[in-house]
């Protein structure tokens, strides 16, 4: 028996990673702690929200008290932590948010788990999940990150979760905290914030908006379907080695205008649109202010010693999100609306 704190599970990234250890793992309890900021949405876990293995928590883990009496409550033997701040745009304009939640609320986790872990760890694991920012940007010639590569984050969101890594990596060294970090490239797929480059330009195509391609579209992303890094998590959770760290990617790097020119096709052709329609909505604006160039995760670690494969072609991978956006349309209508905020209150606060 296990009981797993996933937190931020009902973000994009949480509720798939929620979703593959409800079900794959029934003698598990998964206490899913979310505070619900506007990229929680408990939509995304409507298929296992009924199951007896799942609990949800709305809590804030910068809350330590409150964070504190969930790791009493269900006895925490592990921790899968993802709950963050996690758009580069918001961290430019808000980047105290930032600091809060991703390095504040980090340590506060931190701790908690530290006070009760106390003496009878071995064989607990707080596992952190981080992003391949951390390691700054790449020239078109360079090779691809790896776990020895220097920090050299840009942004406040990549400074902060670099600073996130540090914090955990000192508990490891300084208290001995059984820790695991990864560092995974750029996702997609289902359930995704339509704030982030993917979902948006689908709905915009499928609107008939704009689609503002930052700069020239040169910059390039290593981009990973979402259920393949659930599925890496799964594995260096299980398997990885304490005090470790795992870079995870795709090995599959698109310029930003190249991907969009592929979105444009395959959403065009899924609404039996003539080819090329969407393409005059294409419309290229100022650049992000330090956009970084390039992202590129050697993920050689991770499948030598942990045997974990990326399962999805990039093809396969992008016309399942692109057709899996135009089926649930409602979806996407009740994030954009605002809609989606009252599922809490509708089906959670009476319980
Ligand atoms: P997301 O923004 O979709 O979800 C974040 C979740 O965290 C939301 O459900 C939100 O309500 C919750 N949250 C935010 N602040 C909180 C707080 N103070 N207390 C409790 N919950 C809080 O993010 P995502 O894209 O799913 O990313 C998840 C994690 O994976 C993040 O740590 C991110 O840095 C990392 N990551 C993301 C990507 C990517 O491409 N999306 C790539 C690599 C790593
Ligand atoms: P994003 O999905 O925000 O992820 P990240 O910044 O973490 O890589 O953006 C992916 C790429 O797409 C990035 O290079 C910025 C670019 N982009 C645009 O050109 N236009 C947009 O409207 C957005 C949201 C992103």
């Amino acid at each position: 028996m296990k009981s797993i704190l996933i937190t931020g599970g009902a973000g994009f990234i949480g509720s798939h990673v929620v979703r593959l250890f409800v079900n794959k793992y029934p003698d598990y309890t998964i206490v899913n702690l979310d505070k619900l900021t506007y990229a929680g949405n408990l939509a995304n876990l409507k298929d296992v929200e009924t199951s007896s293995n799942y609990r949800f928590e709305r809590c804030d883990i910068c809350d330590g008290d409150a964070v504190g009496a969930l790791f009493a409550r269900y006895r925490i033997d592990g921790v899968i932590h993802l709950a963050a701040e996690s758009h580069v745009d918001r961290s430019i304009s808000d980047p105290l948010a930032f600091a809060r939640t991703n390095v504040l609320g980090t340590l506060t986790l931190l701790q908690t788990a530290r006070n009760f872990w106390k003496g009878e760890r071995k064989d607990c694991r707080f596992y952190h999940i981080s992003t391949d920012e951390v390691y700054g940007a790449l020239t078109m010639g360079q090779p691809a990150f790896t776990e020895q590569t220097r920090y050299d984050p840009h942004s406040p969101y990549s400074a902060s979760k670099a600073s996130s890594d540090h914090f955990v990596r000192a508990f490891h060294d300084t208290y001995g905290m059984p820790t695991l970090i990864s560092n995974c490239s750029n996702n997609y797929g289902p359930y995704q914030f339509p704030e982030k480059l993917i979902p948006l330009f689908v709905n915009n195509i499928r609107q008939g908006k704009p689609l503002p391609v930052y700069g020239k579209g040169e910059n390039v992303r290593d981009w990973l379907y979402v259920e393949d890094h659930a599925r890496a998590i799964d594995r260096i959770f299980h398997f990885g080695k304490i005090g470790e760290t795992y870079n995870v990617g795709g090995g599959n790097e698109w310029r930003n205008i190249d991907l969009v020119r592929l979105l444009v096709r395959t959403t065009d052709r899924l609404l039996g649109r003539p080819q090329g329609t969407s393409e005059t909505l294409i419309s290229f604006v100022t650049d992000r202010p330090g956009h970084d160039l390039r992202y590129a995760i050697d993920a050689s670690k991770v499948r030598e010693e942990l045997g974990w494969m990326p399962n999805l072609t990039f093809e396969e991978g992008i016309e399942r999100t692109v057709r899996w956006y135009l089926e649930n349309q409602s979806w996407l209508d009740d994030v954009t609306d605002g809609a989606y905020r009252s599922y809490y209150d509708r089906m959670y606060k009476n319980r």
